[in-house]
């Protein structure tokens, strides 16, 4: 298991890229099953993610292999099998994505239904009341989705939910419908640009889709499907975590491959913040070295602030004078990440949907664990602030949906160094020690860091 050693401290300077989208890239690659033939995609990251997901596109009669100039080709060559095993689909939520387009290609799919999460409640409950609505057979059993259609059929289908709508129950259902017989309308459907981006996809695949990027999607069937080539949009979130560690640091950098229309809602709060953003060409400046000011901020589904990108903000807002309100509507109990972040000195409580928090002038390095994806890149913007060094531990969260971001960070100035996890790797004023005390005190032992040990007395 891997962590972050981080000397914080450091202003970020300089330009970087920003990669392709993670929740575009998961959904398009599941969506290869719903053709035959060769899928290739250009600029699809390199992530844990990808990957786990490759590994089960395999398991379901895809070669899938990374070309020499990073295409990722998929080519269908065996649709016999149509079950996505729990030991894969635990792994990565995502995986539900392969249930719409193994259903309407193959007529048959057995998808284990995904594992807990520490960003709150997942249910499926939405995805297969669509696919249901398209006529599917469904049961879950022994922890399973069985699906089964020999043909589905159009239909007149709404996907609200009391968070909103569903962004991969759009994606699963969306698939679907496009080799259902007739027209199919999907009311309240997921506007993110990723959703939008996976209908692009099949429109190029032959699929014949209106009403992207709004929450009414119209769906006329088609026969079917072929492979084709697609570049997958940049990544919304990890522009704006970049963003971010730009404002947290109080640096100046420019960041290219950005589409700053994905992003309104997020450039709104954070000039809010007190950060200015300006275009540059092709590429946005980020800069905060002028005062920043505390805001309240609500995530919601697109186009409002991405609840993905909530840690982070609440990241930026403990070193921001005054006090900042956070809620996030999409998932309630998103804020694992608040109470490693009071470690570093941040003054947050919680109070019923929301998370209080009082500015403080900088956090202090210290050990942190990441629960989460976002909450790992939150932590790591916080290490990157703070005074000192800090550790973030647990970072296999991070290497599931961000690629390099170590490397784009340091390349930026930043002082992060991967190491493993073991007690030798933890640094000196981190480290717990057991320290003899000097003779004539009170003989007890103090373990602790070393920055608790200089002068400290023990009274006997
Ligand atoms: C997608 O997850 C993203 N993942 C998440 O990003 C993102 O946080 C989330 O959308 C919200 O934007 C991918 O795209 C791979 P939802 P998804 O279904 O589709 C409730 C990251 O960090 N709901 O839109 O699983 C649900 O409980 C990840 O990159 C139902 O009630 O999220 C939640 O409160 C984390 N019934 C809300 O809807 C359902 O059937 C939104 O969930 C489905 C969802």
């Amino acid at each position: 298991m891997d962590m972050f050693r981080v000397q914080g401290g450091a202003r970020l300077q300089g330009r970087t890229e920003v990669g392709g989208a993670k929740n575009a890239a998961l959904p398009i690659m599941a969506a290869a099953l719903a053709a035959g033939g060769l899928t290739r995609l250009h600029r699809v990251p390199d992530l844990v993610d990808v990957r786990t997901l490759g590994t089960l596109l395999t398991s379901l009669g895809v070669d899938v292999r990374r070309e020499d100039n990073g295409v990722l080709s998929l080519e269908v060559l065996d649709e016999r099998s149509c079950v996505a095993e729990y030991d894969l689909v635990r792994r990565m939520r995502a995986s539900i994505c392969v249930l719409g387009p193994l259903l309407a290609r193959r007529g048959w799919a057995c998808v284990s239904l995904p594992g807990g999460c520490n960003i709150g409640d997942r249910p499926v409950d939405l995805h297969l009341k669509g696919l249901a609505a398209l006529g599917a057979e469904i049961r879950v059993e022994r922890g399973y989705i069985i699906a089964e259609a020999r043909r589905l059929r159009g239909a007149s289908i709404y996907l609200g939910g009391p968070f909103g709508s569903t962004v991969t129950g759009t994606c699963n259902v969306m698939a679907a419908a496009t080799l259902a017989e007739g027209t199919t309308t999907i009311e309240a459907a997921a506007c993110e640009p990723e959703v939008a981006d996976l209908g692009e996809f099949l429109n190029r695949m032959g699929a014949r889709i209106t009403g992207l990027g709004t929450p009414f999607l119209k769906i006329e069937g088609v026969d079917a499907l072929t492979g084709t080539e697609h570049t997958i949009i940049p990544d919304r979130i990890e522009a704006a975590t970049l963003m971010i560690a730009a404002a947290i640091t109080r640096g100046n950098i420019l960041l290219e491959n950005v589409r700053l229309n994905h992003l309104t809602a997020v450039l709104e709060k954070l000039r809010e913040i007190g950060v200015s953003i300006a275009l540059e060409g092709e590429a946005v400046r980020i800069s905060a070295e002028s005062s920043l000011c505390s805001s309240d901020c609500i995530a919601l589904p697109y186009p409002g602030v991405p609840t993905d990108v909530q840690a982070q903000l609440m990241a930026l807002l403990t070193i921001t004078p005054g006090i900042s309100i956070v809620t996030d509507k999409v998932f309630p109990d998103r804020f694992m990440h608040a109470a490693e972040l009071v470690r570093m000195g941040a003054r947050i409580r919680r109070e019923g949907p929301s998370a209080i928090i009082s500015g403080v002038p900088q956090l202090s390095g210290a050990s942190v664990m990441a629960s989460d994806l976002r909450a790992s890149a939150a932590l790591v913007l916080a290490a990157l602030s703070a005074s000192g060094e800090s550790v973030v531990r647990r970072i296999y969260h991070l290497d599931r949906g961000y690629d390099r971001l170590e490397q784009k960070l340091n390349h930026l100035g930043a002082g992060i160094v991967r190491l493993a996890d073991t007690p030798e790797n933890m640094p000196s004023s981190l480290s717990v020690e057991i320290a003899e005390l000097p003779a004539g005190t009170a003989g007890h032992e103090l373990r602790g860091p070393s920055w608790l040990r200089q002068g400290q007395r023990i009274s006997s």
